[in-house]
């Protein structure tokens, strides 16, 4: 899947499915999957570094998930998020769009907000570097928008992000991510711009759904109506490492099938001072 494909998508075939993924072995379970592309997202701080927000991660801290991913496929896009400040100016983003792409291995990056970081897209597209925009709840700017909470329920606030995501498009954004909107809002914007909407708590009318993948894997604290558990990974893998603590404690691990043979002799023929 190349960006070209991604964004040329648009309004044919079956919603877009992507997912957030930080390292190697999630990486290849996600394009054996199937999916269409991964996002290493500022998630994560939440669900791999522990934090409790997006604010502390930095540039570095996405290159180096983002080429643990990029090193495990082949065939999915990968998008890097330029985490909280990194595209604060056009040099900025673009010095560090740059690292993300040339170091990490992303084919993209993703950069938050609608009308206000437009030109941004506009000078990283001019540049070569495909942009993801993402509009709604933008968590790098949880303060100002009052925390995690659904946007657009009013007329105002609904007319901004729609003002945003047409001008992110208008800048040469191949797709926006739609983050904890109204369903009927998601659709009219998902019906009046060009490029694929992907959403993330915005309903069924959106070109194509992202999620964090701890969250559905039961591998987060995090407890979003938006988000469900397909698999309960903490608790198997729990039970395997309960499994494995008792079995060491009581010596039935290792067994002879996990020991190694020398050659005969060796050890009676060892000095010990
Ligand atoms: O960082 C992230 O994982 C994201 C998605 C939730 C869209 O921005």
């Amino acid at each position: 899947m190349t960006v070209a494909e991604f964004r040329e998508s648009k309004g044919c075939g079956p919603p877009l499915v992507c997912v957030t993924a930080y390292d190697a072995p999630f990486a290849q379970v996600a394009e054996c999957a199937g999916v269409d592309a991964i996002l290493v997202g500022d998630s994560v701080g939440r669900a791999v570094l522990g934090y409790t927000n997006e604010f502390p991660v930095t540039v570095s801290d996405i290159v180096h998930h983002t080429a643990a991913v990029t090193r495990a496929v082949n065939n999915t896009l990968v998008v890097a998020d330029l985490p909280y400040q990194s595209y604060a100016t056009p040099d900025d983003a673009l010095r560090n769009a740059a690292t993300l792409l040339q170091t990490g291995g992303a084919a993209a990056v993703k950069i938050e907000g609608g009308l206000a970081t437009a030109n941004i897209t506009k000078e990283l597209v001019n540049r070569g570097m495909p942009v993801m925009a993402h509009v709604g709840l933008t968590p790098q700017s949880a303060h100002v928008l009052g925390g995690y909470r659904v946007q657009g329920k009013g007329l105002s606030e609904a007319q901004e992000i729609v003002n945003g995501a047409q001008a992110q498009a208008n800048a040469g954004a191949f797709a926006i991510v739609l983050e904890m909107l109204p369903a009927k809002l998601a659709g009219a914007i998902t019906k009046h711009v060009t490029i694929p909407t992907i959403g993330i708590g915005a309903g069924v009318h959106c070109d194509g759904q992202i999620q964090v993948l701890h969250d559905l894997l039961g591998l987060s604290s995090s407890d979003f109506r938006h988000s469900h558990v397909f698999a309960e990974i903490a608790s198997i893998s729990e039970a395997a490492l309960s499994e494995y603590a008792q079995q060491v404690r009581s010596g039935d691990f290792p067994s002879l099938e996990q020991s190694f043979k020398g050659r005969r002799g060796t050890v009676k023929r060892l000095t010990f001072e």
